[in-house]
């Protein structure tokens, strides 16, 4: 599936993925200003959420315990809150020629959803057909983290606590790490796999590199 947001006037969209504690949310405020500096605008989003419908079902999804929803209906409410997303926030803001660097999109589903929770990878994209018409990033950065440093820096920012997803156990999340490395080596033109040991800010310079391309264009 290729990249919709071709032409130079609509914004370009970003999605940056990983594990939990790869230091997403870090980099994407580095990011936004790094891209500032270009003079390029861009706004910052994050799913499961962005709209206030897609919020209510993150609510839904990240509360309870891990057997509250099936591996069917998680994955369904993920697409349903993405559907919400991309037509009330994602589309509108590339119109108006606004960058948009999303927390998370339908690679974490890919991820999570198929390589983590046992529904194939076919499937989640047939529902990312049906809620979001297949609407795709430009580019896709996923912050590479071993399991190591990943649960040091989870446990520094939350302690104990872990969401119904987050706090699954080691061999889910070993899974996950798996697929989005699957994802970008079968994929590599849109999907960048980027070394997130590095410190903070020689990660934003290999993301940067990595969207040179498109902020030359
Ligand atoms: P969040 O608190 O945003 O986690 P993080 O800071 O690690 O990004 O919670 C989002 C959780 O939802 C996280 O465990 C990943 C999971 N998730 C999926 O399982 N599928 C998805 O499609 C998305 C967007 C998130």
């Amino acid at each position: 599936m290729a990249s919709q947001n071709s032409s130079a006037t609509f914004g370009r969209f970003i999605a940056i993925e990983g594990g939990e504690g790869c230091g997403k949310s870090t980099q994407i405020k580095q990011i936004a200003s790094r891209l500032a500096k270009h003079g390029i605008d861009a706004i910052i989003t994050r799913e499961p959420g962005g709209t206030d419908n897609a919020e209510a079902i993150r609510e839904l999804l990240l509360s309870g315990g891990d057997s509250r929803w099936d591996s069917r209906a998680e994955a369904l409410l993920f697409a349903a809150a993405r559907g919400d997303h991309v037509r009330n926030l994602i589309k509108p803001a590339l119109m108006r020629g606004q960058w948009v660097l999303c927390d998370r999109f339908l690679e974490s589903s890919r991820a999570y959803q198929s390589g983590g929770s046992g529904l194939s990878d076919a499937m989640i994209l047939q529902l990312h057909d049906i809620g979001s018409e297949g609407f795709l990033p430009d580019r896709v950065l996923i912050l590479d983290l071993d399991e190591e440093r990943a649960n040091s820096r989870v446990s520094q920012r939350d302690g104990e606590a872990r969401d119904r997803i987050g706090g699954r156990p080691k061999e889910f999340h070993c899974a996950v790490r798996a697929a989005f490395k699957h994802y970008a080596q079968q994929e590599c033109e849109r999907i960048k796999l980027i070394n997130a040991a590095a410190d903070i800010d020689a990660v934003t310079d290999t993301i940067m590199d990595n969207l040179q391309d498109m902020i030359d264009a």
